[in-house]
């Protein structure tokens, strides 16, 4: 029997939730649904909450430290999902897994580097590798047949040109890619031959869907291990954004202090009372609730896919292998950008995250979070239909 019922739609509104609050201030328009930043309308593990009431009623709420506990559920919770055994000591912490960004861009590379990243990808990927005057190199994603690809050779000559750090993501943002184990090899290799560090995002590893599975990069060899950052989040997977608490895994000591010394010179000290207790909590007990939730999107996905194939066929799905984003590929509509967000906000009256915002590769494109009730994505796909007709 399940336990939890995700068809239940909750009201967010007037919760400064920025999905349901800021939708005018992003889009300019309120009367739409919000379908865009990645956060879930869903309820987390009840375990979470019970954890988070239980330290609330303490009252208390002074100086708090991470403790073995916690890193211990991390180490648990590696082993248990991506049979990755790491040692407790390579563990960090850090607010979010975009702060991270910036602070191994800061540790790892001087103003004027060249960062690498492959589009359309996350647009904070550019954001921090811009904003820390470094220089974004892209060795940009192929689509083929519906599937994203690595041409390994470009990615190569964009290496020998220089490149001392590596964003990559895993899965991939926006299209859900997980990357094979031969492909993170051909990665690891490479970046390790042109010495090259690896900041692998793996926000989105626990939203794995069947039969796909998730490979940590470091946990394939030493060598790759060596020069990997890992950032991994309970925030993404147990919809905890706004508790902004991550950790980062960095095997390496000597990367791992120089990371620690940017977190030290910018006064870091620990993540928030509650982002701890929630943390730990989804990683001990939040099992259960991540299997039913995978199960639930599994079949959200099918919706999405049916509904446009039999009602808007101008428009292709890119399936995904992991999380609640799917790409839609808009391009056989044959409308320019401008008009695919006018015609969304005010024909169809639904917020997408417009392509475009991932860089080279995302024209034409749109992402749909349908990480909410299927009664909100059948609203949702109404309205995408609405809005192309
Ligand atoms: C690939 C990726 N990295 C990082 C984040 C955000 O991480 P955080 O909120 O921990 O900074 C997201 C959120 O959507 C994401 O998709």
């Amino acid at each position: 029997m399940k336990r939890y019922d995700f068809d239940q739609r909750i009201n967010r509104e007037h919760t400064s939730s920025v999905k349901w609050g800021l939708t005018k201030k992003i889009f300019g328009v309120s009367d739409v649904l919000p379908m865009w930043v990645a956060d879930m309308d869903f309820l987390p593990p009840t375990e979470v909450t019970e954890a988070l009431q239980a330290r609330l009623e303490h009252g208390i709420y002074g100086y708090t430290y991470i403790s073995s506990s916690t890193t211990n559920t991390v180490k648990q919770w590696m082993k248990q999902r991506n049979k990755w055994e790491i040692d407790e000591s390579w563990v960090l912490y850090s607010p979010g897994v975009v702060p991270s960004i910036a602070i191994a861009i800061e540790a790892f590379t001087s103003p004027g580097d060249t960062v690498m990243l492959q589009s359309p990808v996350y647009t904070p990927f550019f954001e921090m590798i811009e904003k820390n005057d470094r220089k974004v190199m892209n060795a940009p994603l192929h689509l083929k047949n519906d599937r994203y690809e690595i041409d390994f050779e470009a990615f190569e000559r964009q290496l020998q040109k220089g490149v001392q750090l590596f964003l990559l993501c895993n899965p991939h943002n926006p299209s859900g890619r997980v990357w094979t184990k031969e492909e993170l090899e051909k990665i690891g290799e490479l970046c390790a031959q042109y010495n090259c560090l690896i900041l692998s995002d793996e926000i989105h590893s626990d939203l794995i869907l069947k039969p796909h599975e998730h490979t940590p990069i470091a946990s394939l060899d030493e060598k790759y291990r060596d020069i990997t950052i890992t950032c991994i989040a309970p925030t993404k997977t147990f919809n905890l954004a706004g508790l902004q608490a991550s950790s980062v895994i960095i095997p390496n000591k000597k990367l791992r202090q120089a990371f620690e010394s940017v977190q030290a010179k910018q006064g870091f000290f620990s993540l928030s009372t509650f982002g701890i207790i929630g943390m730990e909590a989804a990683y001990r007990y939040g099992e259960t609730w991540l299997e039913e939730f995978l199960a639930y999107i599994q079949e959200n996905i099918e919706t999405v896919k049916s509904y446009i194939h039999e009602s808007i066929p101008g428009i292709s799905v890119i399936e995904p292998e992991a999380g609640y984003l799917i790409w839609l590929d808009c391009r056989n509509l044959q409308f320019s950008d401008e008009e695919i967000k006018d015609r969304l906000l005010k024909k169809g009256k639904v917020a997408l995250e417009p392509g475009p915002k991932y860089g080279p590769g995302g024209e034409g494109f749109v992402r749909m979070n349908i990480g909410c009730p299927k009664d909100t994505v059948l609203e949702g796909l109404a309205r995408l239909r609405q809005a192309f007709e």
